[in-house]
């Protein structure tokens, strides 16, 4: 079976390396040398040029090398009859887990405010809290929100999440839906958005959200960029609603040079970095779902188009 894997952040020759070492009658191919399109029957993709996989005559399957699967839903050539399956890898899930922890950490011990205090040659102590004083809310509760509220929770945190249904999760108050969601807001000292981008979540990062949010609580976006109204975030951080951010995911991306977040002295950029899949353990999953199609058997993660992740 030949399969095509594209991406311009992933190193192709450490997934065709893992990939082949599991199944090695694979013929891997690597984008734009993709041979015979009609030869390709999977592909594995992160941020695929659009119309790529339409051009494959073959393809039954489509594999996402990302948890989120937005930018291929917003591919209107995306083969709609298709199944499209999403990342869920060990290595994926701890390593967002571990950026998550460093941002509350990093908050909780009140580094912004030294880094503010730094530019000014200001030497002021803040007394230090103990971890459950800071009140930690996580937007989504999947894979990925899950174990970081897990994590955070272990560590001393008092956290709390939020999802479209209900979770139960070991030391972590859980809320669901819009109805919950201001109860939910209510008193979270740093907030973390990893939702999904769907029509429901676009934007959901806004003026009216903060509002619900202690005066001087901080933000931290690592789903995507289109989940924060821009404007609303510059206009909270002025007014002192909000004290800080750290966004790692953007609407457009590289983040352009003469973007106001790049020199904000109360945000924090990071370039799409929070997590990636390692090789050796995404393959994992890649190759379950390889031989799952090729014995005509249900596949792994395949994503609900209707719903949008
Ligand atoms: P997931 O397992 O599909 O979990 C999504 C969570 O969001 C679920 O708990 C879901 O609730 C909840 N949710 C969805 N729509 C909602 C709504 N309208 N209201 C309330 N909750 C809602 O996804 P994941 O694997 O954790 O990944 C989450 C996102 O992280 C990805 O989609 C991607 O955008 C982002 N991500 C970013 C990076 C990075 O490097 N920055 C890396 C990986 C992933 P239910 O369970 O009740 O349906
Ligand atoms: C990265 O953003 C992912 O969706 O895995």
């Amino acid at each position: 079976m030949a399969l095509l894997f594209a991406s311009p952040d992933d190193d192709p020759i450490a997934w065709r390396a893992a990939l082949t070492r599991r199944l090695p009658d694979l013929d891997v191919r690597i984008y734009p040398e993709i041979g015979d399109p009609a030869e390709i029957e999977a592909a594995l993709v992160w941020l695929p040029p659009p119309g790529l996989l339409a051009s494959l005559p073959n393809l039954r399957a489509i594999f996402s090398l990302g948890a989120g699967v937005d930018r291929l839903l917003e591919d209107p050539t995306l083969p709609a009859e298709l199944p499209l399956c999403r990342m869920v890898d060990p290595s994926l899930t701890a390593s967002m887990a571990e950026f998550v922890l460093l941002h509350v950490l990093r908050y909780h011990r009140d580094l912004d405010v030294y880094e503010a205090q730094q530019r000014r040659a200001e030497w002021r102590l803040v007394l230090p809290k103990p971890a459950a004083a800071t009140v930690v809310g996580l937007m989504g509760l999947g894979e990925l929100g899950a174990a970081s509220a897990g994590l955070l929770a272990r560590h001393g945190f008092t956290v709390r999440g939020w999802s479209r249904t209900r979770k139960a999760i070991e030391g972590v108050r859980c809320f669901a839906g819009p109805e919950e969601l201001a109860a939910f807001l209510d008193g979270v000292g740093v907030l973390v958005c990893l939702l999904p981008l769907t029509p429901a979540t676009r934007g959901i990062l806004n003026a009216e959200l903060f509002a619900r949010l202690p005066r001087g609580a901080r933000l931290v976006n690592l789903a995507r960029g289109a989940h924060l109204v821009e404007q609303d975030l510059l206009d909270a951080l002025d007014t002192g609603r909000l004290a800080h951010a750290t966004l790692d995911v953007f609407v457009r991306e590289p983040l352009p040079k003469e973007h106001p977040f790049w020199r904000h002295p109360k945000i924090t950029v990071t370039p799409h970095a929070a997590s990636y899949s390692l090789p050796e353990s995404g393959a994992e999953l890649v190759v379950e779902n390889l031989r799952r199609l090729r014995d005509g058997r249900p596949l792994l993660h395949v994503v609900d188009r209707a719903r949008g992740y």
